[in-house]
Parts: structure tokens; sequence; C-alpha cells
């Protein structure tokens, strides 16, 4: 019973493991960086091998710790979602490198297929629109421009990176997906139960490629034992924005959480009936167990995260992160100045691959503090845009959950409180995504009954910001920020 969880949290920018006692707390952890490619502006990748080799290696750091295979309970699984990788069942070897969802090389194709009329069936069925950012479009190009993946013929496997991860724990056993990816590439229908071969027509993919599509919480593969030492049961598998969610407890429709990763995704529990959006958001499955889905309104930003990572190692404004909360409170405003970070294009509610970034209002008087500081409130004004996408939708926050690396920034939890004018909670543990992973693999392998008991036992303390900005000066940033968006 009291046997730890092993989360395998795969994100865009490292691989982590992390071993969880079954009341939620985290008792060991090991990480990895990942490799970064940018072979041209707009296009990112991923080699699928260092991928498989850090997570094989902070895996079996884990097992260690717990003193071996058999003191763990279960695996879950939680990854960055639509990157699409191609490898070679035969070998078990990637077919060149993963195309990562910022890569934006198949824009073009997207708006060849909407201006010839596919977007609307495409976002009736799939809940989403036609953007680079989901795995369809990439699994297309690699087949049209890598001969070695048409030449595989039944050899081929397409997956996302939960995928190539079950396959490679599993010894090349399992190739199977989760409901929560498997709506993220494009080609299953949120109400469908497998593939749909409509869609894959139009992207020009074998549906023999592709994995089966699983529950999110069950038993899903078993290990290799050659990896451990002893065979693991994989039992929960999530997208890591809907492990977020789950993790922040977002359990009941309308509940609403916004995760500060690379990038910001904000998602509120829909219920067990698919939302269709008029504004621009997406439609999503949040979870899948017994074969019962439940769903999601997301609104993705694609630069949160990475951006002051780019202050810092692009343009080395900033030494650590960290600074950027000091800077921001050394300064009384933004002194007229706003950043539109659109550096990977703009997602929701924008949609616009191509828009590249921008600072403006700058002057003589503009300092690094007020850049950061600008960057640090371009967060607080894409989630507005969203917050008015969402209402537009029909769907009011009552507050919002806010996780990932960057909330550990008060000053930006209280500029987003402030300029939503809503109360945000903070949970004391803000690694939520690899939290809702554990839930997921303790019902999958029966710990809890369901994801409320899970929830009920795994969930810590909270903090909460109370808005306190008068409506003046929201609206004062609100029309800079118009006119900076207006601008790229
Ligand atoms: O959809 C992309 C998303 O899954 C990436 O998440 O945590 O790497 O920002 P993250």
């Amino acid at each position: 019973m009291s046997r730890p969880l092993l989360v395998i949290d795969e994100g865009t920018t490292s691989t982590r493991a992390i071993l969880f006692a079954p009341d939620g707390s985290l008792t060991a952890s090991a990480q990895r960086p990942l490799t970064q490619h940018y072979p041209e502006p707009g296009q990112v990748e991923h080699d699928a091998t260092e991928i498989w080799r850090n997570t094989l290696e902070v895996a079996q750091e884990m097992v260690a710790a717990a003193g071996g295979a058999a003191n763990i309970a279960a695996i879950g699984i939680t990854n960055q979602r639509e990157t699409v990788v191609a490898w070679d069942r035969s070998t078990g070897e990637p077919i060149g490198t993963a195309l990562v969802w910022q890569d934006r090389r198949t824009a073009h194709r997207c708006a060849e297929l909407k201006s010839a009329g596919h977007e609307g069936m495409i976002q009736w069925r799939t809940g989403l629109l036609l953007d680079p950012y989901f795995s369809a479009s990439k699994m297309e190009w690699i087949l049209r421009n890598r001969s070695e993946a048409r030449a595989a013929g039944n050899r081929l496997a397409f997956g996302t990176i939960d995928s190539w991860l079950i396959w490679k724990l599993t010894g090349g056993i399992v190739h199977a997906t989760d409901a929560t990816n498997a709506s993220r590439t494009m080609l299953m229908a949120l109400n469908g139960s497998g593939w749909d071969d409509e869609l894959c027509a139009l992207f020009g993919i074998d549906p023999a490629s592709l994995p089966s599509i699983v529950d999110s919480a069950g038993q899903i593969g078993t290990t290799d034992p050659a990896q451990f030492g002893a065979p693991i049961p994989i039992c929960g598998v999530a997208g890591d924005q809907q492990a977020a969610t789950i993790g922040q407890g977002c359990l009941t429709p309308g509940d609403t959480k916004a995760t500060f990763g690379t990038g910001a995704f904000i998602l509120t529990n829909s219920g067990e009936t698919p939302p269709h959006s008029a504004n621009r958001l997406l439609s999503t499955i949040l979870c899948q167990i017994g074969g019962e889905r439940s769903y999601a309104l997301e609104g993705s930003v694609f630069v949160a995260g990475s951006l002051m990572q780019w202050l810092r190692d692009g343009v080395g404004l900033i030494v650590t992160a960290a600074e950027s909360e000091q800077l921001a409170r050394s300064v009384a405003d933004n002194g007229g100045c706003y950043m539109v970070p659109a550096l990977s294009g703009l997602g929701a509610p924008h949609w616009r691959p191509n828009a590249r970034g921008a600072i403006s209002g700058i002057s003589f008087a503009t300092t690094r503090a007020h850049i950061v500081r600008a960057a640090l409130e371009a967060q607080a004004h894409q989630v507005h845009d969203l917050m008015i996408a969402f209402a537009a939708d029909g769907v009011r926050w009552g507050r919002l959950k806010i996780d990932g690396g960057m909330v550990c920034n008060d000053w930006l939890a209280q500029d987003l409180a402030d300029m939503l004018d809503l109360t945000v909670e903070r949970p004391a543990f803000i690694e939520t995504t690899a939290l809702g992973a554990a839930m997921l693999a303790a019902v999958g392998a029966g710990i809890y009954s369901g994801l409320d008991a899970a929830a009920a036992a795994m969930r810590g303390a909270v903090t909460t910001f109370e808005p306190n900005m008068g409506a003046d000066e929201r609206e004062r940033r609100l029309m800079g920020w118009r006119d900076a968006l207006g601008r790229v």
C-alpha cells in the first residue's frame, strides 16, 4: 500500500523522473535537460534517442532510490503533447528527428488545407484548428520528406512522445497512446473510439502505423524486465496539460487551471460532453477512464517560461529566472513598454503561425527592468485574452488555479489576479503535471477508486492571491497590450 509511484515527466525542455508516496508527497527526483535543435527559423526538433536515453537514466535512478523495481507500485507517464516521433518497428530506432509541437514548418500546408475549406470539418470532429501545432501535418511532412519513412512500409510506427516511451519501456511490445494524447493529433474524432479514416486519408496517414488508443488510467503495459531488473506496470498516461488539470483537482465542470511551463496552457473542465468553441479555443479530451471520457476547453499560449529562458540565454537581460521578480518590483510600472511574445507564432485565440514577437513603446528612459517587467506582464495579458474568449464561449472562470515553474514568482501570481480581476490559487507543490500523472497511475493501479479519491488523498495546501488593482489601471494596461498586439 505504501509503495511509491514513479512518474516520468517528459517535458519540452527536460526529462524528469519523480517518486511520489501514495499521499502525494515527493520522495525523490532526477532530471536531465533536453537538447533543442533549431535547424531553421520556425523549426524545432528533438532527438528521440536522447529522450529515451534520458528517460531510462532518470527512471533507473529512481528505481535505485526506491530500493528496486519490486518496491514501485506503478509508473505514470506525462509528456509534451503533439510532438511526433516516427520509428522502425523492427529496429526500434527513430526515423529522423522528432518534430516538436512548436515547429511551424507545416504552416503553408495548413493554410492550403484551410483555403480548401477543411477547417470547419476538422474543428467539428477533432475540436482543433488547422495549425501546424498539431501532429497530423507533421506526420504528413515526415512521409513526404523522409524516404526512409516511406520505405519502412508496414514497419513504420508513428506516435506522440507517450507512445514512443511506452514502446521503448515495454521493449517494443506495446504501441499505445492514451486518449488525451490521441486527441491532440487531429486524427481522432473527439467522440470516436479509434482513428478517423477520413482524417487519416486527408493527411495520407495509414492508421496501421498509429498506436492503439487506450484509457489514461489502467493496465497499459509492463516494462521490459531487462530495464529495471523486474517488470513495473504502467498504469497512468496523459498529456502534460491534462495531467496538470487533474493534478490541480479540476475535476468538476467549470474548474480552470493555467500551467506556466514552456508555454501557458489554460484548461477548463467541460464535463462529459465535448465543448464546441466559436471563439478559436480548442476542445480536447481531459481524461478517459473505463472508456468514459471527460472533456476540456483549452487556450494554448505558445510562449511563457520559454520567454524567461530567452531573456536569460538569448539576450542576457537576466542571469536567473528568479531575478525577473526582483527587476519587475524595482520599477513602478512598465514605463510604456509592452512585449508580444510571439517568438514561435501566436496560439489561441489568434492562431497566427507566422507572427513574430515585438517590444514596443521603448524610449531612452526604458531600462532592463522595464523590458523584463513587460515580459512578465505579457503573461497576464495573454491569459486575459483567453479569459475573454472563454467567456464569449459561455465559460466564465470563477477562480484560476495556477502552476508550473514560473508561478513561484509571487509578483506574476499577483499580476494575474490583478489583471484578471479573479482570485488566483497556487498549490504549495507547483509541479502539478507530475502529481496528476501520479494520481492517474494510483487510480490505474487500484490504490484509489477514482480521481476524486486520489485528489483528496494526494493534493496539498494552496495559497491565494486576491485582485488589488483599480479598473483604470487595468484598462490602461490592456490598451497598451492591444496596441502592441496590433503591431505584430
Ligand atoms: O501542447 C504542448 C504542451 O504539452 C507543452 O507543454 O510543459 O512543455 O510547456 P510544456
